[in-house]
């Protein structure tokens, strides 16, 4: 993370958008910071007109931290704000242009999408899905993820979906954590040219489950799979079954849309509630105007519909706004380093959205590969996940903007719902690295240990002062852990994010990234409890922690210190084991960089492993006071062990 704040702090170079842009823009109104603080309801009920109620709301806000219900009594639903009111003047319009990683694809009209998503719903409710049933859906990048999302929401079922690429032990937790009955999946789909065998990981993750009714099943991938009699069905099949009508519920704007399960602190990931009303307010305001999306623009975000990415800015936030959304199965280097490019150029993209480690890939890779392409389509580029170098961004702008087109550079989390600091690219000029200011209506502060807002210059705690419609609601089923890991650290009314931030004398806000023992790997969030988690459940390792190393690419990469059972040879094949267990336990993307075996740990003489010092042994930076370590000599030699390959 150092060289990533040093760098930040000598960024001085502004950037603004083309007057053009600046006069064109959905928000180029500077005094809606002003208009938005004065007025703080006034303004979140006036974005929230451009949702359709079912019925309106007659309160916008009721906060008793920290609970906060947003637009009481308003009835509304989701899938009718994303798809039946364009209907009347968008019906033909393109609403998901999807691209196989196979070069094949399909698209649907905001007509197809409407068809579909009621036939899905009346599938949920046929197998005997009732409103409020949590339904959790573990499905690759394809049309029928967003189309399930919708038919979840249409009926008043919340859904959970969960990272295709998690493994059949998270998925298990998930679905039991969750009490969900149903489960949404597929035969299978190709990963750089592979198959993954999408069902078989599915039935094994419900074998331990008991209170499975159904597993609805999307034939993708011409994969043959062993179907469970009774339990499962084809999505095909029933399909041609049901009707095409299927009234949207009327839900409260307090009921839950969805949870998605996030990493935390501890071994277990948490289950992020998101209701209806607040989240569609949020997400729509701010596509609207951190996109500037327009109605005859393509949008392109390249974060899969298992993260929070995806669902507010794939699914919910573009279709709200009646844009056309494409989605991109597979992998930025299948079959070749260009494949982005292409699909730029092929389908005009205007709107490009991407993850700071993607971006500082295609640098390594070079910008002859987008130069061989036509981007002139773009208008605008964003940023999200982790903290973007200036390098990156300068290149980004430079190598795909072609020097034209705003980057904004977004900060939220899947907590937020919503972009909660951004450029306005109407509005602010942006300097790279920065992501800037809190969008209208959103209060910031940067705090100490004590709550006191810290100088400028001065790294601090990003903690967020007032509520916000999309916030978190609860985690599900573990209120406790809700208010503990967000709302006790200063009082219960100042949401503590877990990352640090600096504010310059423009008052540009530096994200600088976690301050808990949550790690950034490529932009996805892990918990280093839950790796190590997984670590020890090996028969080999007696105790085990992990820690994030900065990776010039990928922001942090895992190392896992291992300490063996007696007995156990230390061996290479070992190591690979043991990455390998992770990836089995979690997935590929908590599959650690380094596995560093060790006699022992750091620890403090009561016996606890003194993070600090391990972070600073991976990050080879000063460890401070050692000397009151139980063993002070594992310092040394961890150190030696982790830097030896660097
Ligand atoms: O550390 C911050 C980082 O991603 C975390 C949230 O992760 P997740 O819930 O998975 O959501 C990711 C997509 C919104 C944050 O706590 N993060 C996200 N965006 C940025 C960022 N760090 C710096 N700059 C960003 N733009």
């Amino acid at each position: 993370m150092h060289e990533i704040i040093e760098s930040s702090l000598a960024e001085e170079r502004v950037f603004q958008a083309s007057k053009s842009f600046r006069m064109q823009a959905n928000m180029n109104d500077p005094d809606i910071y002003k208009k938005a603080e004065e007025d703080f309801e006034g303004f979140w009920a006036s974005v929230a007109e451009d949702i359709d109620w079912f019925e309106k709301w007659d309160k916008v806000l009721e906060w008793k931290p920290p609970h906060s219900k947003w637009f009481l009594n308003g009835s509304l639903n989701a899938s009718y704000n994303c798809i039946d009111r364009h209907l009347s003047s968008k019906g033909d319009k393109t609403a998901i242009i999807w691209e196989g990683e196979m070069a094949n694809n399909r698209t649907f009209t905001y007509n197809e999408l409407f068809y579909s998503t009621c036939r899905f719903a009346n599938a949920l409710k046929e197998l005997g899905v009732q409103k409020g049933d949590i339904v959790t859906i573990y499905l690759p990048m394809i049309p029928e993820a967003v189309i399930a999302m919708l038919a979840c929401a249409r009926i008043g079922a919340p859904h959970s979906v969960v990272f295709a690429g998690f493994s059949q032990e998270a998925l298990a937790q998930r679905v039991e954590d969750a009490g969900s009955k149903f489960v949404i999946t597929c035969d299978g789909y190709y990963h750089k040219g592979k198959l993954v065998n999408q069902k078989e990981k599915t039935d094994n993750a419900l074998e331990k489950l008991d209170d499975i009714e159904h597993v609805l099943v999307v034939n993708h991938a011409a994969n043959s799979v062993f179907f469970t009699e009774g339990r499962d069905v084809w999505w095909h099949d029933i399909e041609k079954q049901v009707d095409y009508e299927c009234p949207p519920e009327h839900m409260d704007s307090e009921d839950t849309l969805f949870l998605m399960y996030t990493s935390g602190t501890t071994g277990k990931p948490k289950g992020v509630v998101h209701s209806t009303g607040g989240y569609l307010v949020g997400t729509a305001i701010s596509a609207k105007w951190v996109f500037d999306l327009k109605d005859d623009d393509v949008y392109w975000c390249t974060a899969d519909v298992g993260w929070i990415t995806g669902h507010s800015y794939i699914t919910y936030g573009p279709l709200l706004n009646g844009a056309t959304v494409l989605m991109y199965e597979g992998a930025p280097d299948y079959p070749e380093k260009d494949r982005f490019w292409s699909i730029i150029e092929n389908y005009g993209v205007t709107i490009f959205y991407t993850a700071p480690t993607a971006i500082r890939t295609f640098m390594k890779w070079g910008e002859q590969l987008p130069a061989k392409h036509d981007l002139s389509s773009l208008r605008l580029l964003g940023s999200v996940g982790e903290p973007i170098n200036p390098k990156a961004w300068l290149w980004y702008y430079e190598h795909i903007g072609d020097k034209k087109c705003p980057v904004v550079d977004t900060w939220w989390q899947t907590e937020t719902g919503m972009i909660m600091i951004t450029p306005l690219p109407g509005i602010t000029p942006m300097k790279p690295g920065s992501a800037v200011r809190p969008f209208p209506g959103i209060e910031v502060s940067i705090l100490d240990e004590e709550g006191n807002a810290v100088p400028e210059g001065y790294g601090g705690y990003l903690a967020i002062k007032k509520p916000w419609p999309s916030m978190i609601r609860t985690i599900h089923g573990d209120e406790e852990r809700f208010i503990e890991t967000y709302w006790s650290k200063w009082g219960n009314d100042i949401y503590m994010s877990g990352d640090g931030a600096r504010t310059d004398r423009d008052g540009y806000i530096w994200v600088l990234g976690r301050l808990d023992d949550v790690i950034k790997v490529s932009g996805h969030r892990l918990g280093t409890m839950e790796i190590e988690s997984s670590l020890v459940s090996h028969p080999a390792v007696a105790e085990a922690a992990v820690e994030g190393k900065e990776d010039e690419i990928k922001g942090e990469v895992i190392v896992g210190y291992v300490v063996l059972e007696a007995d156990v040879p230390v061996s290479d094949e070992l190591k690979e084991q043991l990455k390998g267990h992770v990836v089995d336990e979690i997935g590929p993307i908590a599959r650690p960089a380094a596995i560093v075996f060790a006699r022992d740990l750091p620890k403090t003489r009561s016996g606890k492993i003194m993070r600090r010092v391990l972070r600073a042994i991976t990050n080879n930076t000063y460890p401070g006071d050692v000397t009151t370590l139980q063993n002070p000599e594992v310092v040394e030699e961890l150190k030696r062990k982790v830097h030896l390959s660097d």
